[in-house]
């Protein structure tokens, strides 16, 4: 399983105090000397953590691959379009959550996606749809013309009774085949931490996770290269 860091909350805790401190494209230039495969930033609408400097400058900086996570909306698609992310992973995005709650319903946006995605694919970006691992979802992103979907992890990462867990890994597993049998690649993230990961991993048609708040709250601790290590150790 390759693992990408999501670096939005070096961000978050840069714009809490309005200060240049701590710098998110540092955080991606340790993250891939200590091994990572990608970096994973989403760009919101309302700027609260990334921006567009930062997006920038890790377009011109990092050696790995960039994953711009973004909503389908005319302002960030431009600047997905001019900045060229390896992979564009779209997302529903609203003002007022904390982070991102769910998948996007592929079912109910097909014309807004399949747009959206036509319009990346001018620039050669790859796209991904984050979506919950629902089989009517997984065949609308096949529909739409998307090349990844990312399964959302949140409810797996969230269970407190085991058997629910079991139950929606089973769900991601079938989710994932499907998914691969139609020709999409898989990536999958929310709430992925040190603990579950060691039952996650153990899933055969993940191709990448996207792990964020997790890594880099275990770097405030022990330093962001052996938060990274350590989960490159759980992945591989
Ligand atoms: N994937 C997507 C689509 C997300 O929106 C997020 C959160 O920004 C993540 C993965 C990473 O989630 P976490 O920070 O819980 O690891």
């Amino acid at each position: 399983m390759r693992f990408c860091l999501n670096i939005d909350h070096v961000a978050t805790l840069r714009n809490a105090r309005a200060e240049i401190q701590p710098d998110p494209v540092t955080a991606a230039l340790i993250a891939e000397q200590a091994g990572i495969d990608g970096i994973v930033v989403h760009l919101r609408e309302d700027r609260r953590h990334i921006n567009e400097r930062d997006v920038r400058l890790l377009r011109e900086l990092i050696t790995t691959k960039l994953d711009l996570e973004m909503a389908a909306k005319e302002e960030i698609i431009k600047i997905a379009c001019d900045v060229q992310p390896e992979l564009a992973t779209i997302v529903p995005e609203k003002r007022e959550e904390l982070t991102t709650e769910g998948g996007i319903s592929v079912i109910d946006n097909i014309t807004l996606l399949k747009s959206t995605i036509k319009d990346l694919h001018k620039y050669n970006i790859e796209v991904s749809i984050f979506i919950e691992p629902e089989i009517e979802e997984i065949n609308a992103a096949a529909e739409v013309g998307a090349d990844y979907i990312e399964i959302h992890t949140g409810t797996f990462a969230n269970a407190i009774i085991e058997a629910e867990q079991f139950d929606e890994l089973e769900k991601i597993r079938i989710a994932a085949k499907l998914a691969k049998k139609l020709g999409l690649g898989v990536n999958a993230g929310h709430g992925l931490n040190y603990l579950n990961m060691k039952i996650f991993r153990e899933l055969e048609d993940i191709d990448e996770v996207s792990i964020g708040h997790a890594v880099i709250a275990r770097a405030v601790f022990v330093g962001l290269d052996r938060a990274v290590r350590e989960m490159i150790e759980l992945t591989r």
